[in-house]
């Protein structure tokens, strides 16, 4: 009920934003995963529902606190978010903030594995692909309604290209490139600095910022963007 007294740009709609890393298992202790921090995703959900919107973060293994007003849901691997994320649908607004393991062992052993002494200095371990949690809400079944979807790109070399690959590939709306080969800034830091690329491949520069200041640009410029769409 309170969500119908609230104000702001994003009033009235719900913005499902995933964010941290997935972890895949290997064994009961260990596991494949990244350095994301969470931090953007996080800087988001809380930009999000101070313009007012209603927010759903799901959030994998990070150390961050739950902004106000924020429902969290906490996830571990990448299918686990795929599910999670598909079940707070319906949502008019999807942010993939999340680094999203590409790759997952094949099987996860049930008990630690141990050393094999004939195997010599070598171990292998199988890979399998993960879902794309991105371009699977953004492509939904017939009859389902399809969120406005937002992707980020961080990448080390040819970040615009790339990221509008992305975005085409994808089938979003909006793309958020970052290059994280700079340092100071994107994975794990707490500034970035960003280019936005929307649907008919315009550029939009957000230079060097907090995250909590380009959290707000960013969700600044996403309602600009759908006040703007065709109801
Ligand atoms: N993404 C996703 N599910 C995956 C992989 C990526 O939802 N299994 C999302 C990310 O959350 C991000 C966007 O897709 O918003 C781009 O992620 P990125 O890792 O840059 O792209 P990939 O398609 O995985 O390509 P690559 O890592 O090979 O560059
Ligand atoms: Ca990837």
């Amino acid at each position: 009920v309170a969500g119908c007294f609230e104000r702001g740009s994003l009033a009235g709609l719900h913005l499902l934003i995933n964010a941290g890393p997935t972890r895949e298992a290997i064994d009961p202790v260990r596991y494949i995963s990244n350095h994301s921090s969470g931090k953007m995703g996080f800087a988001l959900a809380e930009a999000a529902a101070e313009a007012g919107a209603r927010v759903t973060l799901v959030a994998g293994p990070v150390n961050l606190p739950t902004p106000p007003r924020v429902q969290r849901v906490d996830v571990v691997s990448a299918e686990d978010m795929l599910h999670a994320c598909q079940n707070a649908l319906p949502a008019d607004v999807f942010i993939a903030s999340a680094a999203v393991a590409d790759y997952r062992p094949a099987h996860c052993a049930d008990s630690k594995l141990k050393k094999d002494p004939h195997s010599g200095d070598g171990m292998t371990l199988s890979l399998v692909r993960n879902p794309d949690i991105l371009a699977t809400l953004s492509s939904p079944p017939a009859g389902q309604a399809r969120p406005w979807c937002v992707g980020f790109a961080a990448e080390t070399n040819e970040v615009l290209s790339y990221a509008q690959g992305k975005l085409q590939r994808k089938n979003l709306d909006l793309i958020i490139a970052n290059d994280v080969s700079q340092p100071g800034i994107g994975f794990n830091s707490d500034d970035n600095a960003v280019t936005l690329i929307d649907r008919s491949l315009q550029q939009h520069s957000l230079p060097h910022a907090s995250k909590q200041k380009l959290a707000r640009q960013i969700i600044a410029f996403i309602a600009e963007q759908l006040a703007r769409q065709p109801s």
